[in-house]
C-alpha cells in the first residue's frame, strides 16, 4: 500500500479503499462540516451506521462537493433494534434515502445481538442475514459483512448462511487486538477493519507507543494507524480537524519493524472502549 487509495480485495472482488473515515464522531459537532472537511482532506471511503445520525450530514456534505457518487466507497449498518428478516430490509432502505443513493459499497450488521439476555440471537442473525444476502444478490450493495462478531457469532452464519461474510468490523488497536477473532477472520478470507484505531485517544500516551513514535519521527495516532495497516486491518479513524485528518493518511512513508510489530501486539491491554458483544 502507498496511499490510502490503494485497495484491499474483498472475496468477490470488490476493492475497498485500505484507510477510511469514520463518522461517528462527527455527530458531536456540525457533522455535515466535519464530513466537508473530511471529503476536502481526501477520504473517499466513509463509514457510518444509522445508529450514528450522520448518514444525513454525510449525503448533505457529498451532495454540496459535487464529488460522484461512483468515486465514494460509502459503508452503513442496521442498528440492533433493527435486525430480523424485514426489518433489515426496511433498515437498508431508509439508510439508502438518509444518504441520498440507490446503493451502498457496504453494508453491515452493526452487533452480532441486540443485548446480553437476547438467547434467540442465532436465528435472529441468521435471519438479518438472509435478508443482506438478498440486497446483495438484488445488486442494491456490492459487500456484505459484519461488525463486532466474534468467531462463536460468524460460525453461526457459516454453518446457516449461504454467503460467507466478506467484512468485519472490531474494536482494533495497539492494547487491544482481539487476537483470536483477527486470526478466524483472516484464516477464512473475511477482511478485517479497526474502529477506533487509536482507542478514541486512551493509547495515544502509551509508553510503548510514545516510544515507537519518537523512533520513527511520527505521532503515536500514526503508530496505531500504520500499525492496523501493517495487519493488514483497514483502520477508520475519526477527526474533526483538517491537520489531524491528513495527519491519519500519512502512513506510507515509515513502516514499523517486524520485532516493534511483535511488541504492539503482546503489549498489556489498554484502551479498551468496555464494550463486549455478549455482555452489554
Ligand atoms: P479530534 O476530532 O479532535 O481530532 P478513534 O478514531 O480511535 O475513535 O479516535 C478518535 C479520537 O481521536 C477523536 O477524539 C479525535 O479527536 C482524536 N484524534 C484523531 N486523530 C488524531 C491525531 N492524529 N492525533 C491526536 N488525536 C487524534
Amino acid at each position: 500500500m502507498n496511499s490510502m487509495y490503494d485497495c484491499f480485495t474483498l472475496r468477490n472482488g470488490v476493492e475497498i479503499p485500505c484507510v477510511g473515515y469514520g463518522t461517528y464522531k462527527a455527530a458531536e459537532g456540525n457533522s455535515a462540516d466535519i464530513i466537508r472537511t473530511a471529503l476536502e482532506a481526501g477520504y473517499r471511503y466513509f463509514d457510518t451506521a444509522s445508529f450514528y445520525g450522520t448518514e444525513e450530514y454525510l449525503a448533505q456534505a457529498i451532495r454540496e462537493s459535487g464529488i460522484a457518487r461512483g468515486e465514494l466507497f460509502l459503508a452503513s449498518k442496521m442498528w440492533r433494534d433493527e435486525m430480523g428478516y424485514e426489518q433489515t430490509k426496511a433498515a437498508f432502505q431508509r439508510s439508502l434515502e438518509r444518504l441520498e443513493t440507490d446503493y451502498l459499497d457496504l453494508y453491515l450488521i452493526h452487533w452480532p445481538r441486540p443485548d446480553a439476555a437476547c438467547t434467540g440471537w442465532k436465528q435472529l442473525d441468521i435471519d438479518t442475514w438472509r435478508a443482506m444476502e438478498e440486497l446483495y444478490a438484488a445488486g442494491k450493495v456490492r459487500a456484505i459483512g459484519l461488525s463486532n462478531f466474534l468467531p462463536q457469532h460468524i460460525e453461526n452464519l457459516m454453518q446457516n448462511g449461504t454467503t460467507l461474510p466478506m467484512v468485519n468490523q472490531i474494536e482494533f488497536h495497539p492494547g487491544y487486538v482481539q487476537e483470536a477473532t483477527v486470526r478466524y477472520c483472516q484464516e477464512h478470507g473475511i477482511q478485517m477493519q479497526a474502529w477506533s484505531p487509536m482507542g478514541r485517544t486512551r493509547v495515544l500516551n502509551d509508553p510503548l507507543v510514545t516510544e515507537l513514535a519518537q523512533k520513527y519521527g511520527v505521532s503515536t495516532a500514526q503508530i496505531c494507524l500504520r500499525y492496523a495497516l501493517q495487519r493488514n486491518v483497514i483502520p477508520l479513524p475519526k477527526s474533526s480537524s483538517m491537520a489531524r485528518m491528513k495527519q491519519n493518511q500519512d502512513l506510507f512513508s515509515f513502516a514499523i519493524s517486524q520485532e516493534d510489530m511483535f511488541r504492539l501486539d503482546t503489549m498489556p491491554q489498554t484502551g479498551w472502549s468496555g464494550l463486549h458483544p455478549d455482555a452489554f
